[in-house]
């Protein structure tokens, strides 16, 4: 993107080498050929065009994943101080994320133990010990705890042990904030395995700062909103003038080196003309030879750029309707103009390509799905991540359907 323009100015300081990356990620890039040498496979693949378009389909998805397995709420950045609280609102349902004094993330339903009224509204980050309902000051700790009751002696036989926050499962790791948005769900963060803890965590997403947050409200499908980020097909095509050929041309008409762990995908892929003789320079920024793509189970992209990462959180909330929270993430806040610059141009490019790119044409495939035109989508093996994913949440749904048999 356009942070290749500043790549000149900025490339020793932001730089990365690949000896930063976890021994998994490094074993990938090794293994990768030359892009001129890089052979999609011949695959046959197809999904029924009701898993985008039928409600049923997607009151499963939610009561099995979006419901009862982990999913990523917000990533840590987003929240990075001890004693601060953020309401959140993208899953449709009302959400309060807390750190508190010590450091501990914790997810609850945004709604006063009194008589629901939502605590807190607007959804910026607070500086707060603690947090009082505007309805009648009711006031909680950053743990949940109800710690004040105006006028509590009228109350008979009351004990404020009692009405704490309703507390939903949430685990933070990789720089992440997960939650199970149940408060009856176990807290069972199994998915999130260990291996992808690992890689975010050289990443950089445990220590990274946020730059720039955008929520995007997408007319499609989730998933009809996560493939164009499973398949690098498109970017010749749909981007042909913005990062495509007759643009800023970072990227070959390749398939990335596709690898499944858990239900989570990885892909990684040379930009530009790889050839793996660049390895050898111990100077070069890896981040700017290969890119390194997370679909993280169910609903998460994580993208690494040149001198950001870019982590998109999707969230439906019906079967057509899905918010996209876009988070640009950089190693430092930018303290100089140039970088301040490099920044800026990167987020605008980004929000452009993905708004009005990527998004727009996840609206367009809704739309056309929903007519009735064809019997099912295909999938070249340009695009073999994408049933590859879509394996991962099968086995989980088809693993729910036996259970309930
Ligand atoms: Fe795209």
């Amino acid at each position: 993107m356009s942070d290749d323009i500043g790549a000149t100015a900025q490339k020793p300081r932001y730089g990365a080498p690949l000896a930063s990356l976890s021994p998994s990620q490094i074993a990938a890039i090794r293994s990768l050929p030359s892009n001129r040498d890089v052979k999609p496979p011949v695959i046959h693949e197809r999904r029924p065009v009701g898993n985008f378009v039928s409600d049923a389909y997607w009151s499963r998805e939610r009561e099995t994943i979006f419901r009862n397995k982990p999913v990523a709420v917000i990533p840590s950045a987003a929240l990075p101080d001890p004693g601060s609280v953020l309401a959140h609102d993208g899953y449709g349902i009302p959400l309060l994320i807390t750190r508190d004094r010590h450091g501990t993330a914790r997810i609850f339903l945004n709604a006063c133990t009194h008589k629901g009224a939502m605590l807190v509204e607007d959804c910026a980050v607070k500086k707060w010990s603690t947090v009082s309902c505007p309805f009648h000051a009711w006031t909680f700790g950053l743990d949940g705890r109800l710690i004040g009751v105006p006028r509590e002696e009228t109350l008979c036989d009351f004990d404020k042990k009692s009405r704490p926050l309703a507390e939903l499962p949430c685990h933070e790791t990789g720089g992440i904030i997960w939650g199970i948005l149940n408060p009856r769900a176990d807290a069972d963060f199994s998915l999130v395995s260990d291996q992808i803890t690992d890689d975010l965590t050289h990443l950089g997403l445990t220590s990274w700062t946020r730059y720039g947050y955008r929520r995007f409200e997408v007319d499609a499908n989730w998933k009809l909103v996560m493939e164009p980020f499973l398949e690098g097909y498109h970017v010749q095509r749909l981007h042909i003038n913005s990062i495509g050929p007759q643009g800023l041309d970072f990227f070959d008409d390749i398939v990335p080196l596709v690898e499944r762990f858990g239900s989570h995908i990885r892909q990684i892929s040379g930009r530009g003309k790889y050839q793996p003789d660049v390895l050898d320079d111990p100077a070069v920024n890896i981040r700017s030879v290969v890119t390194i793509v997370y679909n993280l189970f169910p609903n998460t992209v994580v993208i690494t750029s040149p001198y950001y990462i870019s982590v998109m959180i999707l969230m439906p909330t019906a079967t057509g309707k899905t918010n996209v929270d876009y988070y640009m993430l950089t190693e430092t806040a930018p303290d100089n103009p140039k970088a301040e610059e490099l920044y800026a141009r990167s987020f605008a490019v980004i929000q452009d390509v993905f708004g009005n790119e990527d998004f727009k044409a996840s609206e367009t495939c809704q739309r056309g799905l929903e007519t009735g035109a064809i019997p099912d989508v295909i999938y070249t093996g340009m695009e073999e991540a994408i049933p590859r994913f879509y394996e991962g949440i099968e086995a989980i749904m088809d693993e729910a359907l036996e259970a309930a048999e």
